[in-house]
């Protein structure tokens, strides 16, 4: 490794380490050690319609890779939030949530340079109203998905995800939405959103995390992570693949609520994984690895190279979907990628991830975010990754030989509703 190599690392770790902490000081120290600085960031815009109205519109503001797969942001933060006052929320709230929304697009361009956002409300924040939510929205309270798992249920009114390259810019977003700095990125904030809601400091309300080739390997010593594991230094997540794969996430087209008056919106559900990785990299080579998570064709085949870069913008996951019964049976195993592809719609998965890893409470954890268009095409798409239906076959138990979840538990799950960018302030039921 050259001495510039090494310094790139200890910079990544160091910023990884700042947001993980949050606050004031970890943005100073931020700031001053590598100059990750408001100069380097770039501001944003004056004018909001410039903006898409979808807030899940994110792909159009993100890098491509070489095969065209859109690449998410290095860095993330979820603030779960109550909304802190009594009844329903009033105009001038309205106006102070949508007022501190608009500075921060004024203070950082809309992109993984800047900072992307969303504002999303739980099916508790509604219950306030008189008026319930349309049928046009399919928002349960979160549950429990399969018969194996007693998630904690995230009940919060509002979550609110900042993601971006750069870990100052979430940082000082963060910082300026609590009202601890009356300006971001050298822009003047008009309102803060903690003069409206409870914003949380610390786990389970603050949830931090990284996605990125090079941030797993790095910060893989954590519970959960056997000192005897390798996480490739080029993967990015800690399970050793590349995920996200154009073909094998719905368009944001497909995500969006065409009708009703959340047209626009989306649904996001987020639950937080604990990762057990010991048995996954002590007892499994990479060709059990590749059948657990693609596939045992892609394994008996050689189709993964690496943590799979060389698949291009399809995993070929729909192909292997066909033959699972067949390899439950033959192989005695069946792959994640393959029972997931079960829940598929006119050939493309029916919801869209935006998941990433992270160290909460010490622990190797991922933080599932998808949004889909109804929270059903979330539970349809659950229900055939856990595939308890296959448990027929004798080897296939409910986490043995059963893709990817002899070693991840899900720990907590909410379900929350993105409306478009003109009603994403302290929506009613029914927004004009
Ligand atoms: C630790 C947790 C997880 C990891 C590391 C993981 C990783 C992966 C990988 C490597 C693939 C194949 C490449 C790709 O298509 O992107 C994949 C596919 C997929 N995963 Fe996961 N996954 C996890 C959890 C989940 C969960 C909780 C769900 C939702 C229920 C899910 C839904 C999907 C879907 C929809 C696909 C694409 C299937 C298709 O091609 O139709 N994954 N995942």
């Amino acid at each position: 490794m050259t001495p510039s190599e090494s310094r790139g690392i200890d910079r990544r770790e160091f910023v990884k380490a700042a947001v993980a902490i949050g606050g004031m000081s970890a943005l100073s120290a931020c700031l001053g050690r590598f100059g990750d600085g408001a100069e380097s960031i770039p501001t944003g815009t004056d004018d909001p319609t410039s903006l898409p109205d979808r807030q899940h519109a994110w792909n159009g503001a993100l890098p491509s890779d070489d095969h065209g797969n859109h690449v998410l942001a290095s860095h993330h933060v979820l603030l779960y939030a109550d909304y802190a006052g009594d009844g329903t929320p009033t105009a001038d709230e309205r106006e102070t949530v949508e007022s501190a929304l608009q500075s921060l697009e004024r203070a950082f361009e809309w992109s993984n340079e800047g900072l992307l956002f969303t504002v999303g409300y739980s099916p508790r924040y509604f219950d306030r109203f008189d008026e319930s939510l349309p049928d046009s929205v399919d928002l349960p309270e979160p549950a429990a998905l399969t018969s194996f798992e007693d998630p904690d249920l995230d009940t919060n009114d509002v979550v609110v995800h900042l993601a971006s390259d750069s870990g100052a810019a979430l940082l000082e977003a963060e910082e300026a939405l609590k009202g601890h700095s009356d300006t971001a990125n050298g822009v003047e904030m008009d309102a803060h959103l903690g003069d409206v809601l409870d914003l949380p400091d610390e786990f389970p309300g603050r949830r931090t995390g990284f996605v990125g080739g090079g941030l797993p390997a790095e910060n893989s010593d954590v519970s959960g992570i056997p000192d005897e594991a390798d996480v490739p230094e080029e993967s990015p997540l800690y399970m050793g693949f590349k995920s996200g794969f154009d073909k094998n996430q719905a368009t944001e087209e497909d995500v969006t609520i065409s009708e009703g008056p959340f047209a626009g919106a989306t649904t996001q559900h987020v639950s937080r994984i604990r990762l057990r990785l010991d048995d996954w990299y002590v007892e499994q080579d990479q060709d059990e690895r590749v059948a657990e998570m693609f596939c045992p064709a892609h394994a008996d085949e050689g189709t993964v190279e690496g943590v799979g870069e060389n698949l291009g913008d399809d995993s070929g996951a729909g192909d292997c979907a066909e033959t699972v019964r067949e390899d439950a049976r033959s192989a005695g195993r069946v792959g994640h990628a393959q029972k997931t592809a079960r829940a598929r719609r006119d050939g493309r998965p029916i919801i869209l991830r935006r998941d990433f890893d992270s160290t909460d409470k010490g622990e190797a954890g991922l933080h599932f975010l998808a949004v889909q268009e109804g929270i059903s095409d979330f539970v349809a798409t659950k229900t055939s990754m856990a595939g308890e239906d296959l448990t027929d076959t004798p080897t296939i138990r409910q986490r043995v030989n059963n893709g990817i979840q002899e070693y991840t538990f899900v720990k907590r799950r909410g379900n929350f509703l993105l409306p478009p960018r003109t009603h994403r302030a302290l929506p009613t039921p029914r927004p004009e």
